[in-house]
């Protein structure tokens, strides 16, 4: 395979194990995996943490002012979530930050501050980042763009059965609410919405396994790699 670096965007919608994918890929071309909803996350912990009132731009965006999101490898070599220098990977999967996050991510000020990080940890190319509006606004030129999408039943159930074996006392119902939910809001919101152009390469993987996913997605940057070499 051809080594030429390449950026790679993988969108879609909450759950579709866009994350899984993009770890996939960026391991297998040592590439550089970006989770950038963890980004959305950290900054909305860091807001309920201060009890910021999101109705209240000059708060929101004094307390902005205040965030670092980076990232680190732990121990076992996994990408964590810094925020302000605090491992906050765990804290940033609970319902309750997934309560608020797409109320967070409707915020420009937010988005603009985190897309310009995000763009910034692309420049040199070799990522693979997984969110919303990577394809469309923070690589709008990226050279392989995924589409991730599964049904609503398929992803509840995913995620439900990730977090009961983390310990979370959750419900397959709240589950899929908040799913339906953030699913909704993240479609419907005035600022990048998430939206599928004609770039992308669809992947429904309601009815795939994960090594089929990544052999379908090493097709597809296999194309890309032999159309720019
Ligand atoms: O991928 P995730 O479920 O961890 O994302 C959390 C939230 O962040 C999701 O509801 C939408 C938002 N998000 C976004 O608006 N843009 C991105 N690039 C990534 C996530």
């Amino acid at each position: 395979m051809d080594q030429r670096k390449i950026n790679i965007a993988i969108d879609g919608y909450s759950s579709c194990g866009k994350g899984t994918l993009a770890k996939a890929i960026a391991l297998a071309l040592s590439y550089v995996f970006i989770d950038s909803g963890a980004m959305y996350r950290a900054v909305t912990l860091y807001l309920m943490r201060h009890s910021v009132n999101l109705d209240d731009m000059a708060q929101v965006e004094q307390a902005l002012a205040q965030v670092t999101v980076e990232f680190d490898v732990n121990d076992a070599g996994a990408s964590v979530v810094l925020l302000n220098g605090e491992n906050v990977e765990h804290e940033i999967r609970t319902i309750a930050v997934a309560s608020n996050v797409s109320e967070v991510a409707k915020i420009q000020a937010v988005r603009d501050k985190l897309v310009f990080l995000q763009q910034q940890m692309g420049a040199k190319k070799g990522v693979v980042m997984d969110g919303r509006d990577i394809g469309t606004v923070v690589f709008p030129d990226a050279e392989l763009k995924i589409f991730m999408t599964a049904s609503v039943e398929v992803r509840a159930q995913r995620r439900f059965s990730e977090l009961v074996a983390k310990g979370d006392a959750v419900t397959l119902e709240e589950i899929s609410a908040n799913l339906k939910h953030r699913d909704a809001v993240d479609s419907s919101r005035e600022n990048s919405p998430l939206t599928m152009t004609s770039d992308y390469r669809v992947l429904d993987n309601s009815e795939m396994d994960r090594d089929s996913q990544f052999a379908l997605a090493m097709a597809w940057a296999d194309e890309v790699f032999s159309l720019i070499s």
